[in-house]
């Protein structure tokens, strides 16, 4: 199994580019299911979970065409197999992606149910709930949610807790509907209006998306378009709070600020100077690096993706933080990686007590999920000596090319296998 060995200490300079978002391209993938005609897709990120993601679809019979700059073409003519099979659900939990669009489109869907995850139980009952109140006739059988509709109708639906694919579903699931759907407390992510625009294009009619309440009029059907992902915000943020860490000078291009306010507020609290312009985020520090104190919430607030790596900065910071959870249950599985290399982190519930420290000291880690792997990184970045970071699997479902790009800004960083 592939480690990264990091050897810390070197301030970061230079510029990257940012790849297209994971989490827009997997629904967006996912809305293939809907079109008549091929959907052509571009800035796609060359990533596991989307790998993934294309052999889902290209089980149920998708024609999918990449070419090496991964332009990805999806033709939903032929989909034999409704289904999301176990094997894969349970590699990525955003295969629940499908079902929405499986059963507005086809009347059928199946797909396992997926399990418990390392950052929490996160059950899928408010997609499920959505669907039956759009009249979808669903029942668990033996491990696979089994959902049926001659057409969806629309209704008015409210969830008690803002779910961001759980928004994605049921306005994929709606845009086929027969009749007018109404999502209220619907998430509000970027994600969530990158997918939006992509359906318009498409020939949906959606209004709101971006606001807490989106309006779908469902129409007979969808056609192909072309369509570019969104930027990766949490990979922009990520490189950002690398940055505020190590020191030196970084320019992100591909990026966009207005998708990234807070946690843009919070680098600056932490000492560092950051300015932008429609597509570009530029980030310096000079001084000393300052403790900030975080609280994850849905979009606009702090985002839970960006959680694990304010930990990393709060560990090497000047003053005491307070990093408090409130999206998952179990998101602190960097906490015991993070001592391995002398954190002082404390944790009482949802909330971590981080005493931020001169220095750590590298050791080996292990990676335990996707944001928590990158925070290790980053405390790899800054650690004396070397970092040794096994179980890497999980950084590349979500970073294209990490040892690369931070190579590239002077990081001493590399992949073995
Ligand atoms: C998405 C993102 C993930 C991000 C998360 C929160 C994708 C592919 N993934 O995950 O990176 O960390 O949003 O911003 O976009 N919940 C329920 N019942 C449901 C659905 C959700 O109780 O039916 C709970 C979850 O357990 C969690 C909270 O709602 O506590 C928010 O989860 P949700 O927004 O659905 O996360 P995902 O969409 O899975």
């Amino acid at each position: 199994m592939d480690k990264l060995v990091i050897q810390g200490g070197v301030p970061l300079n230079g510029e990257i580019r940012i790849s297209g978002a994971k989490n827009a391209a997997l629904p967006i993938l996912c809305a293939g299911l809907l079109a008549e005609q091929p959907l052509r897709l571009s800035a796609v990120p060359h990533l596991r979970d989307v790998t993934t993601m294309l052999e889902l679809l290209g089980h149920m019979g998708m024609r999918i065409a990449v070419d090496e700059r991964m332009n990805v073409e999806l033709d939903a003519g032929d989909i034999h197999t409704p289904e999301a099979p176990y094997a894969m659900v349970k590699t990525m939990r955003a295969s629940i992606l499908v079902l929405g669009p499986l059963l507005t489109r086809f009347g059928h869907a199946r797909v396992s149910l997926p399990g418990g995850c390392a950052i929490g139980s996160r059950p899928v009952d408010l997609h499920i709930k959505g669907l039956q109140a759009m009249g979808a006739e669903i029942h668990i059988e033996h491990g696979y949610i089994e959902a049926r509709a001659d057409r969806l109708k629309g209704a008015r639906i409210f969830t008690d807790l803002v779910t961001v694919t759980g928004t994605e579903n049921l306005m994929m699931a709606a845009a086929l509907a027969d009749g007018t759907t109404v999502l209220e407390n619907a998430a509000r992510e970027p994600e969530v209006i990158d997918l939006a625009e992509c359906l318009i294009k498409m020939g949906a009619r959606i209004e709101g998306a971006g606001s807490d309440v989106i309006t779908i009029h469902g129409v007979e059907r969808l056609y192909g378009t072309e369509h570019r992902v969104v930027c990766d915000r949490i990979e922009a943020g990520t490189y950002l709070v690398a940055t505020a860490m190590t020191g030196g000078k970084v320019r992100l291009a591909n990026a966009r600020a207005d998708l990234l306010e807070a946690v843009i507020e919070k680098l600056r609290e932490a000492g560092a100077d950051v300015e932008h312009d429609a597509d570009s985020i530029g980030i310096q520090r000079h001084g000393t690096l300052k403790s900030v104190n975080v609280r994850t919430a849905p979009h606009p607030a702090f985002p839970t993706d960006m959680q694990a790596q304010f930990m990393a900065l709060n560990t090497v910071a000047d003053g005491i933080a307070r990093v408090t959870e409130t999206i998952f249950e179990n998101r602190f599985m960097h906490v015991q990686e993070m001592r391995r290399l002398g954190a002082d982190i404390e944790v009482d519930g949802h909330t971590a007590i981080v005493r931020g420290a001169p220095h750590l000291d590298g050791a080996t880690v292990m990676a335990t999920d996707l944001r928590a792997s990158a925070s290790l990184v980053l405390a790899g970045l800054v650690a004396r000596g070397d970092t040794m970071i096994e179980r890497i699997y999980h950084i590349d479902r979500g970073y294209e090319r990490i040892e690369e790009k931070l190579s590239a800004l002077g990081a001493r960083i590399k992949r073995v296998h």
